[in-house]
């Protein structure tokens, strides 16, 4: 049976590490290379086919995200907003997020995590599929700076023993990227968390309940994905760098969420249409009608 799983992006936080770029807009409404950030991660809850979906972002930016995204029936989603006051960590998003999230089960994805790989829609219907009798499913993916992330320690069977948030000397080089699967028990765990020397309630304090409770799945993304966290000016660079590239050398676009909307039945040919016309004074949307006539890719 399908999990009933709703979708949590976190767009807040205060941009310091991109000023002056994030003074007067929010980092996740920046572009990378031909798309605002936000439309990466919010890809990828479409991927795994999630379509209802909380944004939560502070109170001077709700409004622009508002404008960008509206309701979501464009695409065929439905769009509810929260406001977090303060950047308290991003375990607050499961008690902003508590009421949305009802019963459910949720996915968190961070609004500056950008994946790809052509695979990425098997990997997530995987882990939403592996948490249908409840628990958590998180990733692993190799980095050379793991200090700067939550870190998975293994055990010589390739057990997960620990997760350990930005720790000075990390124990693997397996990071976590901001992307996570929960069930409900999220939101009480959340609620328990105690604040971090750093003063946030951490995602990596969620991950090691579930892991205390023998509840933790960890899949280990391969080669063929690609994950990029856009926190810095080099990282936003490096990020449009290769959507760029990419886009120019397969000619299909990277987390282009109206292509995704129409491939996964959310959408049909005439809103797909209505998208592109709306658009078409650009490439993006030049690109939207051109799907139309190349059905069979
Ligand atoms: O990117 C993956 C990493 O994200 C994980 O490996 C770490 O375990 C996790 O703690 C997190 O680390 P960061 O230091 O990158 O998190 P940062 O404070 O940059 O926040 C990530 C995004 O969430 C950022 O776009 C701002 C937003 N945010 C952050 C906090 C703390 C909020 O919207 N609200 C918050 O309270």
């Amino acid at each position: 049976m399908e999990v009933n799983m709703k979708g949590i992006i976190l767009a807040g936080g205060s941009g310091t590490r991109l000023y002056p770029c994030t003074i007067s807009v929010s980092k996740q409404l920046l572009p990378i290379y031909d798309k605002p950030l936000i439309y990466y991660p919010l890809s990828m809850l479409m991927l795994a086919r999630i379509r209802e979906i909380l944004i939560i972002t502070t109170p001077q930016d709700i409004d622009n995200y508002k404008k960008l995204l509206g309701d979501g029936s464009r695409i065929g989603v439905h769009f509810e907003y929260a406001i977090q006051e303060n950047p308290r960590g991003l375990a607050d998003a499961f008690i902003v997020g508590e009421k949305f999230i009802g019963n459910d089960s949720v996915c968190l994805v961070l609004g500056d995590n950008v994946f790809y790989g052509a695979t990425m829609s098997d990997i997530l219907e995987q882990a939403k599929r592996s948490i249908k009798d409840g628990g958590a499913s998180i990733f692993g993916c190799l980095m050379k700076n793991p200090q700067d992330f939550g870190v998975v320690e293994f055990d010589d069977h390739r057990n997960v023993i620990s997760i350990e948030e930005k720790p000075k000397k990390p124990k693997s080089n397996y990071a976590v990227p901001g992307l996570y699967f929960y069930d409900n028990q999220v939101v009480e765990i959340a609620k328990n968390v105690k604040p971090s020397a750093r003063g946030e309630i951490e995602i990596s304090s969620v991950n090691e309940a579930y892991l205390k409770r023998g509840q933790l799945h960890v899949t280990l993304m391969t080669r063929g994905v690609t994950w990029f966290d856009t926190g810095s000016p080099k990282g936003m660079h490096k990020a449009s760098g290769f959507v760029k590239t990419l886009q120019e050398m397969q000619g299909f676009y990277l987390s282009c969420i109206e292509e995704i909307a129409w491939r996964k039945h959310f959408i049909d040919d005439v809103q797909l249409r209505k998208c592109g016309e709306e658009l078409k004074q650009t490439d993006y949307g030049k690109y939207l009608l051109s799907l139309l006539n190349n059905e069979e890719e």
